[in-house]
């Protein structure tokens, strides 16, 4: 058994807490290599923000789960030498589809753990959650939870549409599964592709798809029923054009991406939602920088060469993320 706080990692309560209170949001990017770990620590010290590391049972089978906790470790350390006296690091489970998942993680060093029964009936859900909760707050580890499902892929679990998270149920969930945060839908989801050409409207000018507005109705509805509690949106990707464009032009093939627009997730952050999850736009930075040196420079074969401008990409991509959309910058001195 290693406790997060030997390894200098926080939990979520107290960041979460200050996020709704400050009206903004924590920003909870995906990592599986060392190249998006430097660029999110490196990021999160320049800004002074708060950040969540999240490891998806992918991750944990592309990397090795030993591995990345020892690199989120490291991060700790790596984030002091960059400056940052106090940094607010948490390392998150995202999507756990087990008990004994979320278990092995809190039992490793993990300060926060998603447990992801939402494909499962109503009732099977709170007991698989509840089950979560009670061995992970022992340790004082946060657990999130989610209701509604998401359209598209989940890990390994597939969904070809979306089912918003149901007002009602809300306050029921939360008080029988004791969780600590709750992951909604409201037309978010996870990739590249988040709504099809046909959910959208073209605008005239550019001829680009222009997605419909989330759900922030069924939002408004949740945060009525549980005021003031920690509400998370996964799928978050904006999806940016130019990285789009970019690997596009570089002899990739991304047709009709689209993402959430920036607008609203800054709509989003303000409220009681307060962890906002990215993790495609941080793949579509990395690959649009490895394609151009690709294209450019037929002859490079040294991987510090490709994967060093991807870094810088991708750090480029989180500061404007913590700056411009989620506002978390300055929160962590
Ligand atoms: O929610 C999904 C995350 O983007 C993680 O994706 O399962 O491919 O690592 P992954
Ligand atoms: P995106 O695919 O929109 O980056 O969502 C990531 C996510 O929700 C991770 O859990
Ligand atoms: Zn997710």
């Amino acid at each position: 058994m290693v406790s997060y706080k030997e390894l200098g990692l926080v939990n979520t309560r107290e960041m979460f807490a200050k996020a709704i209170k400050g009206g903004y949001a924590i920003p909870a990017f995906n990592f599986n290599n060392m190249e998006q770990l430097q660029a999110i620590i490196k990021a999160s010290a320049e800004t002074k923000s708060p950040v969540i590391l999240q490891v998806s049972k992918g991750a944990r089978n592309y990397a090795n789960q030993t591995l990345l906790r020892y690199m989120a470790q490291g991060a700790v350390e790596y984030a002091k030498e960059l400056g940052w006296e106090h940094p607010q690091i948490c390392l998150h489970l995202d999507h756990g589809d087990s008990f004994e998942l979320c278990k092995s993680c809190v039992d490793f060093g993990f300060s926060s753990v998603m447990i992801d029964a939402s494909s499962l009936p109503y009732e099977e859900n709170i007991a698989l959650t509840k089950k979560v909760v009670d061995y992970a707050h022992q340790y004082d580890v946060t657990v999130e939870a989610e209701l509604g499902v998401l359209a598209g892929v989940e890990d390994e679990v597939a969904s070809e549409v979306s089912h918003y998270t149901k007002p009602e149920e809300v306050v029921d969930f939360a008080t029988r599964t004791g969780c600590d945060s709750l992951a909604i839908s409201i037309g978010t989801s996870h990739g590249a592709y988040k709504f099809t050409p046909e959910q959208c409207t073209r605008d005239p000018k550019t001829g680009k798809l222009v997605p419909p507005p989330l759900a922030f109705d069924v939002l408004d509805a949740i945060m009525e029923q549980l005021p003031g509690f920690p509400i998370v949106l996964h799928g978050s990707s904006s999806v940016p054009q130019e990285y789009v464009d970019m690997i596009n032009q570089y002899g990739g093939k991304l047709p009709d991406a689209v993402g959430i627009p920036e607008e609203q997730l800054r709509k989003a952050a303000a409220s009681a939602v307060c962890k906002i999850n990215i993790d495609s736009d941080s793949r579509l930075a990395f690959t649009a920088a490895v394609r151009k040196v690709f294209a450019e420079k037929p002859g490079e074969f040294d991987p510090r060469k490709y994967c060093g401008p991807a870094r810088d990409l991708m750090e480029e991509l989180y500061k404007h993320k913590i700056i411009n959309v989620l506002g978390s910058d300055g929160k962590a001195e």
